[in-house]
């Protein structure tokens, strides 16, 4: 995906992937800087150790308390703060890191774009309360949802991001458990799919899927999780996470080039690298 952006930008950038053990995180980071790299992606477990491995927080990677995204800056002496990507590296007399945080805003954005569904003024009901369910309740709270419905395996976790919202975002309702009536659509972030035997990410006893009209599953591999079986079967609107993962690395790519990402060119190269699908 990255190198079919970077490509269609006409930039001589590679986008490598590194298996790096999270003892010796802040150690590559800075081989990273030392190798005047233009930027970084993180995934799990590194997105919660790198806050304190970089030198400034957007306000995005701030707010939601994890890095996915970082960017390296160079100012020559007195000189302004610019991307690396945009300066000559031989030029360049002070770098700094900048962390950045990409998922959040593309929960929204495919949300939008693939479900068809507005989060502001919308009642939700999220599955999850780990790492990318919290972000991804946080992030609708966010944007307006009037009501939010937590349910996570250990209720515990859906409490703290409650009281976290209730804190941040006063004017969204949250509530710790199932809804009592319809919700406008159900957004699963919990892991609970990823394999086939897995169980649902919700009780069904509890709660059944024709009281939405539309259900989201940040899991895209398999394509189609058994939540989103079901809820075809039961008429709702589908769509899964790989929109999410598109437009985080969208917004990544735009981070380091300043420039406009290169959507289509960027999404064909995800579905066939993740579907095998030649589109
Ligand atoms: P991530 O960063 O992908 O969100 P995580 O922080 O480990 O990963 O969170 C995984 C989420 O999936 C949690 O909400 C977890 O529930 P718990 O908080 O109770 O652990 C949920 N999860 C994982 N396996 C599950 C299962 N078999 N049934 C229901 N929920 C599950």
């Amino acid at each position: 995906m990255q190198n079919a952006g970077i490509t269609t930008l006409g930039l001589n950038w590679r986008y490598l992937a590194f298996d790096v053990h999270p003892n010796d995180l802040r150690q590559a980071i800075q081989g990273a800087r030392a190798m005047k790299f233009i930027g970084l992606n993180l995934t799990v477990p590194h997105k919660l150790l790198a806050l304190d491995m970089v030198d400034e927080l957007d306000e995005s990677a701030r707010k939601y308390g994890a890095i996915n995204t970082i960017r390296w800056d160079a100012r020559r002496v007195g000189g302004i703060w610019q991307p690396l990507g945009a300066v000559d590296p031989g030029q360049a007399e002070e770098l700094r890191s900048v962390g950045f945080n990409t998922d959040a805003d593309a929960v929204i954005r495919s949300l939008r774009e693939d479900l068809q569904v507005e989060p502001r003024g919308a009642s939700i009901l999220v599955l999850g309360a780990g790492g990318a369910g919290s972000v991804a309740a946080l992030r609708l709270a966010e944007e307006g949802a009037r009501e939010l419905y937590l349910v996570n395996r250990t209720p515990s976790k859906a409490e703290a991001v409650a009281g976290q919202i209730r804190l941040r975002y006063p004017e969204t309702r949250v509530t710790v458990g199932y809804p009592l009536k319809a919700v406008d659509f159900i957004l699963n972030g919990t892991s609970a799919g990823l394999k086939k035997e897995d169980p649902l990410p919700f009780d069904p006893r509890q709660w059944t899927l024709a009281k939405a009209s539309a259900v989201y599953d940040m899991i895209y591999r398999p394509a189609e999780t058994e939540l989103l079986q079901r809820a075809k079967a039961a008429g709702c609107r589908i769509a899964n996470g790989l929109g999410m993962l598109l437009y985080q690395g969208v917004r990544a790519l735009e981070i380091w080039t300043g420039r406009p990402g290169p959507v289509e060119e960027m999404r064909r190269a995800l579905e066939s690298a993740v579907y095998g699908r030649c589109l």
